[in-house]
């Protein structure tokens, strides 16, 4: 027995290299450099870059930088191939889907060993996580193509579609980004990141073998100038990226305004919390897939600790075991842990970023800190007793640093855990599923994995609240970011901000005391407010004769208004049962008043009395609906793992912003506010300008149904200025506007901010027709919580 023991003490594995021999001959095919792929060819080489190996610094290709021509031409040829490949039936489509799942699953080991020599990653990873899930992800949307017409009804493709992708999983972000667009009907253009462009190439080259028609798929080599290239261009409707929370700020601006759909996948700073009673030897395996899978260089890693006190040192000492068995070295290894960081810019700013925290004081724990003499390596980093202000609490690291810091209560755990300004992924480990489930109710997080972390499946939605950006990527929720409603193009509203300004005879602001009676006051917290500016402004009926004054809200207005809707929170905790009871009360209370309201609407606009009652009508109609959908939204249980139960959970945003059209005053407010309000949002909403009376009768049909102080807020007043003060507010966290194209463009440029969801329609909008789930969908963001059964 002895001997034994000594044996496995003593025991190293031998090097095990995973052979590269036939990528080699690949790359040594295209030494002269490779081109883009556009329109089904590759493009004769243009301008090159080097690509190398981060894992010994030698290059092992050059490829095409893309111009802003190879970005037309790619354009081009997808926008000429779309019509087609949406024609195709869904059947159609899914065969040439299938066909390259199969095609990436005969060619898992080339491109393991490819991807592992261009990014650094560990061959154990690129072989048994990245390329599996990416043949996965093909073979879940081929099956999304076929059942399209079924799924997502009254819906159309988006049309040309640019996608970004970082470095950190080149093919399997490609996967995210080309499976679902093409299932839905679209066409793509994508650019990989500069650093790992070559999967991408070889996928072209089996886009090749498999037939995808030319023009589907388009692939453009490049840096950022490339991608910035392919976010300008006009032919593009949608842009997806994945990257910085930086650059995805920038491309925010760069598509307001233009009409282009956008989602944005981006950084994180995701806590992974551990409870006394936490089975710890499991947490610690967690940590290692946390923090050190591909060398913590993934946007959800838990690179945060958040561990109770009195588990803490036992964890450390765990963890700091655990460590030392880390190997790290060659990644075409197969008995590699730890590979290599993509690049030597990506290494110095770890060390940049690891200086900072040594001038902080702080207390790091290195295994091993003997690295192979070249490529960019970085040793598995513990630092303990950080502060929460500290930068290596709040920066994105995006190396293989993990961050401890101590908690006393489950309550101060969810603090330290929101205390970001990200909100991508949190990881809960404790034994005990009461609080499990609590704690992952209140994180602001996209996905939260119980007593796990970093579970991916193609039939889970993924994606981040909050400055991590907005959409989902996988399964349902993934699709529907790339289908539009199936709607001839509306035709551009008229300029709201003009009409108010240029009417005449509209006073000029007067002060209130000369008419406090006259006046409708603002509505904010429960309460009737005068607007802080004193100023109000008259109201004109359609012959211009006045009739009434409106309160001038103004930024401060705004800022009461949102700090009355945040404290109003508990709405969004409220039973789905209680709010539609409040609904069906508002509904009610409407009808009892249906004359009032329909008088007041043609008083205001001269309407036919016909018309008045019918738009009166269908607004009642509408709140029933609402009421009726309160506790009916549900999210889903998604088919995803073995023994893990995956919930995706609706939740609202949190507090909305909603800016009202001009036309049709009653039922746009009732069409927008009710179903933000029924998914437990709380809402600050600028009702139609020329026309705010009839929002300010409805305060009397809120009072007198329980709608809790704080949930619906009311600022009358010119929609576009505080449009901009609701956009730039980081209290904001999602934003509607239905308005005219400048507001629309403002709100999304401003909106970068604290990058809020915004939906824009710069359009005339049928509100009779214009209801239902697309709405509570725009009302809500979803949460994947990932649980395991079994022992
Ligand atoms: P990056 O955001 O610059 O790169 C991501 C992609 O965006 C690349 O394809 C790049 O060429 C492209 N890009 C860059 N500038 C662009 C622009 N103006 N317009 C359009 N596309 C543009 O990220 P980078 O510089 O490689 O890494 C910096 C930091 O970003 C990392 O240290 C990490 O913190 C974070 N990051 C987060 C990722 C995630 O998965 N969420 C992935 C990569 C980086
Ligand atoms: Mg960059």
């Amino acid at each position: 027995m002895g001997v034994i023991k000594d044996i496995l003490r003593t025991m190293d594995y031998g090097p095990s290299p995973e052979s590269s021999e036939h990528v080699g001959v690949w790359l040594d095919e295209h030494k002269a450099g490779f081109g883009h792929f556009i329109n089904g060819a590759f493009t004769k080489p243009g301008a090159l870059f080097d690509v190398f190996n981060p894992a010994n610094g030698e290059r092992i290709a050059r490829v095409s930088q893309g111009s802003a021509k190879d970005i037309d031409a790619a354009i081009a040829a997808a926008l000429k191939a779309q019509a087609k490949w949406a024609a195709l039936s869904g059947f159609e489509r899914s065969k040439h889907i299938y066909a390259l799942a199969r095609h990436v699953q005969k060619r898992e080991r080339f491109l393991s060993v490819l991807e592992t020599i261009d990014n650094g990653k560990p061959i154990r990873e690129s072989r048994d996580i990245d390329i599996p899930l990416v043949a996965r992800h093909f073979y879940h949307h081929a099956g999304w193509a076929s059942l399209i017409d079924s799924e997502f009804p009254d819906t159309k493709p988006v049309g040309v579609c640019g996608q970004i992708i970082p470095w950190n999983f080149p093919l399997l972000m490609l996967a995210w980004k080309i499976a679902p667009a093409l299932a839905a009907g679209n066409t793509v253009v994508l650019k990989p990141a500069e650093f790992t462009p070559l999967t991408a190439l070889a996928f072209a080259a089996i886009c090749v073998e498999t037939g995808i028609p030319p023009g589907v798929v388009n692939i453009v080599t490049g840096d950022g100038a490339t991608g910035a290239a392919l976010v300008a261009h006009a032919g593009v409707d949608k842009i997806a990226f994945t990257g910085s929370t930086e650059v995805g700020r920038a491309i925010r601006k760069a598509t307001a305004g233009t009409g282009k759909k956008l989602s944005l996948e981006l950084g994180g700073k995701s806590p992974f919390i551990v409870f006394e009673d936490a089975d710890l030897d499991s947490a610690v395996e967690g940590v290692v897939d946390a923090i050190w899978f591909n060398q913590g260089q993934v946007c959800c890693a838990g690179s945060r600790l958040l561990v109770a006190e009195g588990a803490a040192d036992a964890l450390y000492a765990k963890l700091r075991a655990r460590m030392a068995n880390l190997r790290l070295g060659d990644p075409l290894d197969k008995s590699t842990d730890v590979g290599a960081i993509v690049a030597p810019v990506q290494l110095e700013r770890i060390r940049r970023l690891m200086r900072q925290g040594e001038e902080e004081g702080l207390e790091f724990f290195r295994a091993n800190d003997s690295l192979p003499d070249r490529g960019c390596f970085y040793p598995p980093t513990l630092v303990t007793g950080v502060d929460p202000a500290s930068v290596l609490a709040r920066e994105e690291i995006f190396g293989p640093v993990l961050v401890a810091t101590t908690f006393r209560t489950p309550d101060e755990a969810v603090a330290l855990a929101n205390n970001t300004r990200y909100g991508l992924a949190a990881s809960v480990w404790t034994e005990n599923v009461n609080r499990a489930f609590e704690v992952a109710a209140r994180i602001k997080a996209g996905v939260v994995w119980i007593n796990s972390t970093n579970m991916f499946d193609a039939a889970a939605g993924f994606g981040g609240y909050r400055e991590s950006g907005f959409g989902r990527e996988g399964g349902r929720e993934g699709m529907s970011e790339y289908r539009i409603a199936d709607e001839p193009k509306p035709k551009p509203s008229a300029s709201r901000s003009q009409r108010l300004n240029a009417s005449p005879g509209v006073a000029p602001a007067r002060n209130m005391d000369d008419a406090p009676d006259r006046t409708a006051k603002l509505y904010i917290g429960g309460k009737q407010a005068r607007p802080d500016s004193g100023y109000s402004y008259a109201v004109l009926d359609s012959s211009g004769r006045e009739v009434g004054l409106a309160g001038l809200g103004n930024r401060k207005d705004i800022r009461n208004a949102v700090e009355a809707a945040a404290k109003a929170s508990s709405w969004g905790a409220a039973t789905a049962h209680n709010r539609a009871q409040v609904l069906y009360y508002v509904a009610e209370n409407l009808a009892a008043r249906e004359d009032e309201f329909s008088r007041r609407l043609r008083a205001m606009t001269g309407m036919s009395a016909r018309a008045a009652k019918s738009e009166v009508d269908a607004s009642i109609r509408r709140a029933f609906v609402y009421a009726g959908y309160a506790d009916k939204f549900d999210g889903a249980v998604h088919a995803t793992r073995a023994r893990f139960v995956t919930l995706a959970m609706n939740e609202p945003w949190g507090v909305m912003g909603i800016v009202c059209p001009n036309e049709a005053p009653l039922i746009a407010f009732v069409s927008l506010v009710m179903p933000a309000i029924a998914m437990g949002n709380c809402v600050v909403a600028v009702p139609s300008a020329n026309h705010p009376l009839i929002a300010t009768d409805f305060y009397s049909v809120l009072d007198t149904s329980d709608v809790p102080a704080g949930v619906v807020n009311i600022v009358t007043g010119e929609a576009n200025a505080l449009a901009r003060t609701l956009a730039e507010h980081d209290g904001v966290d999602a934003l509607w506007y239905v308005g005219d194209m400048d507001g629309a463009a403002q709100v999304e440029a401003l909106s970068a901010g604290n990058l809020k969801a915004t939906w824009t329609s710069p359009a005339t909008i049928d509100w009779a027709k214009t209801q239902g789930r697309a709405f509570l969908r725009r009302a809500t963001q979803v949460k994947n919580i990932w649980t395991p059964y079994g022992e």
